[in-house]
This record gives C-alpha cells, structure tokens and sequence, in this order.
C-alpha cells in the first residue's frame, strides 16, 4: 500500500449568535433545566436567527479552517449535512462558491450525525487515490429549522453549529495523517431517526400529512443504539490499528447525551477525563458534533499535539463510524462563548 494519506492541516468550528438555555426552553414548553440537565447534560444550545441557513454556517466554519491552515485554496469541497438549504442541488457547490474555492469537485454527503465521519472518510480516500491533493470537509447543521416547536424532546437536545478540518496530501507516518476508518449502517432501522415528509416516498404515495416535515426521534430506542454502535466502531478500529483501547489519549464521540458517551467510555474502559465533552456549551449539533467538540477541546489544552484520538460518530440511518489519527500542531480560534483554557472544566 502506498504511504500517500490525509493529514490534517486547520480545524475551525463557528456558532450562530442566538443562545437558548434550558431556562429559556423552560418558559416556552413543559420541562426544566432539572429534567433536561440531569437526562442529557446540556445546558444550552446555538440556533441560526431568521436568514440563516447551513450554507451560511458552513460559511463560516470552512473560512476559519482554512485560515487555520493558512491557505485560501483546496482542491475538494465535502460537507456533511442533513439540512442542505435545498433539496437540490447540494449545498456543496454555492459553499465553495462562496469562499472564493473556485470550480473545484464540491458535494455533500448525507448520515446525520455520523455525517462527518462518513464526508472525511471520503474526502481522506480521494486525496489518497491522487484524485485531490487537499480538501475541505464541514460538518454544518441547522436542525432547529426541522423541529417540531412544539417538542420538548427534540428542542431540549438540538442546536446549530457547524464545524470544519482542511486535509492536505501528506504521508501516513506524519502526526495528523488519518489512519484508518470503520463505517458502517443498518437500514432495518430506520425510522428511529427520520424526517418522514419532503422526499420522493410521501410524493409518490401520496402521504404528506401536516407536521411531516419534522424530525423526529424514538429517544430510547436511539440511546440504546448509540452505546452499543459507538462501542464496537471504536473497538473495530483500534483493534485495525493495533492500538490498545488504553492507548487512546481522547476520544472525540458525537456529542448526543452526556450519559451516551459515559456508557460508551465505560464499554472502552476509557477514564472519564479522556471523553471530550462539550455538549453541555452547545447539545447536539449532528453533523457538526464531532469537529466542534475537537475544536473546543484544542482550544481549552484539552487535546494536544501527540493525543492519539479516536473520532466515533452515530446518526440516523442508521449510521456509525469512527476514524483515527494523532493529533498534530493545529491551532484553533475559540468557538464563540469557549471557556479560556485556564478557566475549562475540561483541561485536564
Ligand atoms: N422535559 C421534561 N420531560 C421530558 C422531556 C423534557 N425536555 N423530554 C421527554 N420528557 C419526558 C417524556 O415525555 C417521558 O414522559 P412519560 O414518561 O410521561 O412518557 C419521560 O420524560 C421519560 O422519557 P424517556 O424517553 O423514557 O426518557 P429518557 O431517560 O430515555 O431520556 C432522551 C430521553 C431523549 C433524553 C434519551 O432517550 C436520549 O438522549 N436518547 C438519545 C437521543 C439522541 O441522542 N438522539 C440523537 C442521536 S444521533
């Protein structure tokens, strides 16, 4: 095999302005801070004001990755995501168009909050066959436009974000090249996390009923899924890799539920002060979770040059994954609202 791969060279993430804390989901819906603190661990969570959507998000975090990186060019756009601002066409091209990328090959992959797995996945395999000598990958979602207002559930858990790494050509051997990959799905189970109206299935059968467009999610069902799946991806991977699960410095997991990742780091053996969380600062952010937990965590000290990180994600589809690399020197602008470093209940 050759020694070409994906090494990673910027990182950014961005939040949209507009702040909910539990308090405020409190005095609109039936819930507390109580409920939504101890079941899940977050606190608050970004949503776009109106005029915004993912492509504007998407906007912002890939500007901050490749100032990261300190380039203005790529040869390749992936963006993950399930809120594309379109049905069609993918929201991809108008990004690239938009920060000045050129007609470069732009396209957007689809697995929900395994998203950013799956788009650096194959972003990291084109740039290994030769066919991109650096792309951008984003990870960028806008699901406080899918929920359904009314749903304490979904509201509590959701906000926006969107989160950004440029990969360039470069050596598997180097710090930052990403090592290896295990994705998988399971389509039997589908309808755990689904939008059910808006596609081609309600059309052609004729069943759009009003309040179809929201999304909506079988929590139970869900949580017992993510463990087991996050689990057996990251062990997959690292048993690939030969890496002792001890071994592993972080691990970067889709932030979905602060209980969800502290089954997970017990499944591993993983201590807790090697879960990367910030889902408390920012909920469930789907396909942008996982480079915005990675972003937050550079910028507080948390991850360091040398960390041997695994990244696993689950999502709709269903979807799982995880992805491997050590982390190279990479600095990060602090997402709006982060704690400084000295400040983080996270450095550890
Ligand atoms: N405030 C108050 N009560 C709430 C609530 C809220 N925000 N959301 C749900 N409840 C209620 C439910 O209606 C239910 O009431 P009932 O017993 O009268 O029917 C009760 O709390 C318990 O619900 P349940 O679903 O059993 O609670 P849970 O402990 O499983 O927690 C989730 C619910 C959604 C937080 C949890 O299942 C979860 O995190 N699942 C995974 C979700 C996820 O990560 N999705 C994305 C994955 S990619």
């Amino acid at each position: 095999m050759s020694g070409r791969a994906a090494v990673l060279a910027g990182l950014g993430g961005w939040l949209p302005p507009t702040r909910i804390t539990n308090d405020d989901l409190a005095r609109q819906l039936d819930t507390t801070d109580e409920w939504i603190t101890t079941r899940t661990g977050i606190r608050q969570r970004f949503v776009v004001p109106p005029g915004l959507s993912t492509s504007d998000v998407a906007i912002e975090a890939g500007a901050r990755a490749l100032a990261s990186a300190g380039t203005d060019s790529v040869g390749l756009l992936v963006l993950a995501t399930s809120t594309p601002d379109h049905p069609c066409p993918a929201t991809a091209p108008e990004v690239a168009g938009r920060l000045g990328l050129g007609e470069i090959p732009a396209f957007d992959v689809a697995a929900v909050c395994t998203g950013f797995v799956y788009a650096l996945a194959t972003a990291s395999s084109m740039i290994r066959a030769g066919i991109a000598d650096s792309a951008l990958v984003i990870g960028a979602d806008t699901f406080s436009t899918i929920l359904d207002p009314g749903d304490r559930t979904t509201r509590a858990i959701f906000g926006d974000g969107a989160g950004a790494m440029v990969l360039r050509a470069g050596s598997l051997w180097e710090r930052g090249a990403l090592l290896g990959f295990d994705l998988a799905s399971d389509g039997s189970q589908a309808d755990l996390i689904t939008v059910p109206g808006g596609g081609s299935e309600y059309r052609s059968k004729g069943l759009a009923a009003p309040g179809d467009e929201f999304f909506t999610m079988q929590g139970r069902s869900v949580f017992r899924n993510a463990v087991t799946r996050m689990s057996e991806s990251s062990r997959r991977l690292a048993k690939q890799l030969d890496w002792p699960l001890e071994s592993i410095d972080r691990l970067v997991a889709h932030q979905a539920n602060i209980r969800i990742l502290t089954a997970v780091g017990n499944e591993l053996g993983l201590p807790e002060e090697k879960l990367v969380v910030n889902l408390d600062r920012v909920g469930n952010t789907v396909a942008a979770s996982i480079p915005l937990a990675l972003a937050d965590a550079v910028h507080t000290g948390s991850i360091a040059p040398g960390h041997r990180l695994l990244l696993c994600g689950f999502g709709g589809g269903l979807t799982w994954g995880a992805a491997a690399l050590e982390f190279p020197e990479v600095s990060v602008e602090p997402l709006p609202g982060s704690p400084a470093p000295a400040e983080s209940t996270y450095t550890k």
